[in-house]
């Protein structure tokens, strides 16, 4: 009887190993296909062209590997966002990393001759429960700034354009490509930093609009038959005070306010809605605009965050992003280096 037994789990054994090993061979080149036609499809809606074979195998095998961690994150525990096989499925993380980003940090903080202290809106308690400043037309379309590290330009137009609708009842789209040629305090596409480019703007006597000075992702020479006359501008800047959420709530109750935060990572690179609250350090690299804050139905208190990976990235461009962590410096050092201009 033990003798029996003993055979017969060897044979089940035999046969699972053998069952296991036929769906492997039928599965296998079944999933494959199936992700060579996802990356086909995937080419076509964003206009995908390799130069060669190799190089499409090449993409072929990270795309594969995006898919694969996005769809495992997707399929785990519900943490309260998703990710989503968007434009960037393609890259690594580190070329990602590489070619949208763009904030320079430097080792201290610029400071503004004269208006970045006191911090104005420190004794400003009149905070509304819930914000977005697009709902009160200070925020203009969201824009892209392609494989350019010129996210802080970016940044920083978003903020301008929304004190200059704050001030002066009109929204405008102004000109990132400006700052990006002219701006010598920053680096165009290899990257620089908000403060900076807010000096850049009050020294030029402002900025020019999108639709006189367009953008095109590319370092080029300063246009100054462009830049002659500008059509709005500020009158300095302020850092809100660094590590200091409440602080930041105060500015952003007032005014769109540039952030910079560490926004490189796999979760930003494929975020694709709810609130994000992945882990990530405040090794601050790129840079948004928050544009509001709320809370969700479930209790969860979120920024708004305004990018420049266009509308095919995130909630149409947008980000929620946990807020009031217990870090002080924010969810992905979000609340180390934010400022905004002054007009
Ligand atoms: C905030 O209030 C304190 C106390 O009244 C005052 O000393 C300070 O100047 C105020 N700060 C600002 C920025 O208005």
């Amino acid at each position: 009887m033990a003798k029996q037994n003993h055979f017969s789990f060897l044979t089940s054994a035999t046969l699972l190993v053998i069952i296991v090993c036929v769906s492997e061979t039928l599965c296998r080149p079944l999933e494959e296909e199936h992700l060579l036609k996802q990356h086909e499809e995937w080419m076509a809606i964003h206009g995908r062209v390799y130069k060669d074979t190799a190089e499409r195998a090449k993409r072929y095998e990270i795309f594969k590997e995006n898919i694969k961690r996005i769809n495992a994150f997707n399929n785990g525990k519900d943490v309260g966002y998703k990710l989503a096989v968007n434009k960037f499925a393609d890259l690594t993380n580190e070329e990602f990393r590489a070619s949208h980003t763009g904030y320079k940090r430097r080792p201290t903080r610029v400071l503004s001759s004269g208006d970045a202290k006191p911090f104005k809106y420190a004794n400003f308690t009149a905070i509304p429960s819930t914000l977005d400043w697009r709902t009160k037309k200070a925020v203009t379309p969201v824009k892209d700034q392609g494989g350019c590290g010129s996210c802080w330009a970016f940044s920083a137009v978003a903020a301008m354009e929304g004190i200059t609708m704050i001030k002066k009842g009109k929204l405008m789209s102004l000109s990132v490509q400006e700052l990006v040629d002219c701006d010598n305090n920053d680096d165009g596409c290899w990257g620089g930093l908000m403060d900076t480019a807010f000096e850049f703007i009050k020294s030029n006597g402002g900025l020019t609009t999108e639709a006189n000075y367009p953008y095109h992702a590319d370092d080029g020479t300063c246009d100054t038959a462009k830049t002659a006359n500008p059509v709005a501008s500020i009158t300095g800047y302020q850092d809100v005070p660094a590590n200091n959420e409440k602080a930041l709530l105060q500015a952003v109750a007032n005014q769109p306010v540039s952030v910079a935060i560490e926004g490189s990572g796999f979760g930003f690179q494929f975020y694709s809605n709810g609130v994000f609250s992945g882990s990530c350090g405040a090794d601050i690299d790129h840079a948004v605009t928050a544009i509001g804050y709320g809370k969700t139905s479930g209790g969860t208190k979120y920024w708004l965050l305004k990018n420049s990976w266009g509308t095919g990235w995130g909630e149409s461009g947008y980000m929620k992003i946990q807020k009031d962590v217990s870090s002080k410096a924010g969810l992905c050092g979000l609340a180390t280096e934010a400022s905004y201009p002054t007009a």
